[in-house]
């Protein structure tokens, strides 16, 4: 979709349709009150007819709204007026782009800045107007023989902004909400892709999609260089897969040449069975998103590509299947990580941290000035906190700050759990130097304290996103969190350098 940023008078449109809010109690926004004057209180005659209440969720669509230049005008409901807030704001955004999907309307002006939004500004309602109806808009259809390619005829949507200075930064927010969005796009993409049509292989050649598209450098390690390099952790977990692992790493640079890069490290697992501990059956196909933590790397650098970030990063995704075999891991194997430190495998669907245990040590050569790792990594973190909030884990407060404030401004959030040390003894093992396991009391800890022995090198931060990546049920499917929450944290990062 095509959007754009305009300042004028609604009455003054002559849009092919006009949109604005109305709030509970059919009270009007500004905006909607200039129409009402203008149309001579015909539209306010109308509304007390009671055809919309204001409730969120409700819209009605006018057409040849009485005395206006407009060929259609859509009223949405914004809900209680005192309640309004940012989750309610991006429902409405969400709701307009549903609805104008509807008509027949090619382009629609719509006054939305306007909705007070306790304090956020122009560039953040912009922002996430752009982000919410790309995300309504999105489809996936790839994988069905008849495509639902009815044309919309919308092309085109104007944001207002009720100010001729708020253009040039609302341009920018324009430009930052769709460049998030295309990173969006792709995660979900890549998520909801079948575990046959998504294999490690795939998730390479989306990484080298990424070189041609953009200039990123993007290096595919194969099964004999991993080897090389003493990855037994993560050559482990593929043992039982007909799918060749691949260690990918994508680097851009739009930073100095010296400048340490950030790095993402993104838990590629196209398809977790559980391996040898293989889990039940119920609900196992949704085992293909267990490598949104690699989509979530692909779609931050892709936004931060398409925005020409000036910053160094680097994306680092173990790609691999877990699927039970003759020649796969069983609980008791041992295995050599290529930090040195030997890993008691007890159950082999903790494959997670196999895999990111060897990226992590991998990570060290680009010497990074922070590393976020992503991961749909355990069960337990869904149990904890739901869908709405990612977990977070890190050995650094200063970094942990940071993406906890990049997820709220984003409403991408995170939510902390501690990392203490007196965790870590649950991962004791008699055999080696530790289990993979430690046990189900906090499990999203107790893996995070697995990580942390493989991170004391750099500022790292963990993000446990098994509860947010993927929507289940009616509405099944990716989400491209938490791409919202890591690009703002990379663009927040920027700009406070650019501020030095
Ligand atoms: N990919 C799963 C985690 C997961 C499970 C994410 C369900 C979302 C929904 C991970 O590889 C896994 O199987 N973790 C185990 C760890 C356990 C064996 C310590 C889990 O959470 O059950
Ligand atoms: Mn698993
Ligand atoms: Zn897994």
């Amino acid at each position: 979709m095509e959007y754009a940023v305009k300042s004028g008078d609604p009455e003054k449109q002559r849009s092919a349709c006009v949109v604005v809010g109305i709030f509970e109690g059919r009270k009007p926004s500004p905006s909607g009150k200039h129409l009402d004057e203008a149309s001579q209180g015909a539209l306010g005659a109308l509304l007390r007819r009671g055809d919309i209440e204001g409730k969120t969720g409700q819209t009605l669509l006018l057409h040849n709204p009485a005395n206006l230049l407009c060929e259609r005008l859509l009223y949405v409901g914004c809900g209680k007026e005192r309640d309004f807030n940012e989750a309610r704001y991006r429902e409405v955004c969400t709701n307009i782009a549903r609805a104008l999907n509807g008509t027949g309307a090619s382009e629609a002006v719509v006054f939305l800045t306007e909705l007070e939004v306790k304090g956020r500004d122009i560039v953040w309602k912009l922002r996430h107007a752009v982000e919410c109806m790309e995300a309504a808009f999105y489809k996936f259809d790839r994988m069905k023989s008849q495509k639902s390619d009815k044309k919309r005829p919308l092309r085109k949507i104007i944001l207002n902004v009720g100010k001729r200075s708020d253009l040039a930064p609302g341009e920018n927010a324009i430009r930052q909400g769709l460049a998030i969005a295309s990173g969006v796009t792709l995660a979900r993409d890549l998520g909801n892709l079948p575990g046959n049509v998504c294999t490690p292989s795939y998730l390479a050649d989306q990484a080298r999609e990424l070189e041609h598209q953009y200039g990123v450098k993007t290096t595919v390690l194969e099964r004999e260089e991993m080897e090389k390099l003493g990855m037994g952790a993560l050559l482990s977990v593929s043992r039982g897969s007909r799918q060749p692992p691949k260690l990918i790493t994508i680097e851009y640079k739009g930073g100095k040449e010296d400048e340490p890069p950030l790095a993402l490290v993104g838990k590629g697992l196209t398809f977790d069975a559980g391996g040898i501990s293989i889990k039940p059956a119920a609900a196992m196909d949704e085992m293909k998103y267990d490598m949104c933590g690699g989509a979530t790397v692909l779609g931050v650098i892709k936004a931060c590509a398409e925005l020409k970030l000036p910053i160094n990063l680097v994306g680092v995704i173990p790609a691999s299947e877990n699927l039970p075999d003759g020649d796969a891991n069983k609980p008791g194997d041992i295995v050599t990580s290529m930090s040195g430190q030997t890993i008691e495998i007890l159950n082999t669907d903790a494959e997670g941290r196999l895999i990111l245990c060897d990226a992590l040590t991998y990570t060290e050569r680009f010497h990074p000035a922070a590393v976020v790792d992503i991961a749909t990594l355990t069960g337990a973190c869904v149990i904890a906190l739901g869908g709405h909030a990612s977990g977070l884990l890190s050995n650094n407060e200063g970094l942990a700050r940071e993406l906890l404030n990049a997820g709220k401004y984003a409403h991408d959030r995170a939510w902390q759990l501690p990392l203490w040390d007196e965790y870590q003894k649950q991962l004791d093992s008699n055999f080696a130097d530790m289990a993979n396991v430690g046990g189900r009391e906090g499990g999203t800890i107790t893996a995070a304290c697995f990580l942390a022995r493989y991170t004391k090198k750099f500022k790292w931060a963990h993000l446990d996103i098994a509860g947010t990546a993927w929507l289940t049920g009616k509405a099944k499917g990716g989400t491209g969190r938490p791409v919202p929450l890591l690009t703002s944290w990379i663009i927040q990062r920027c700009e406070t350098a650019t501020e030095k």
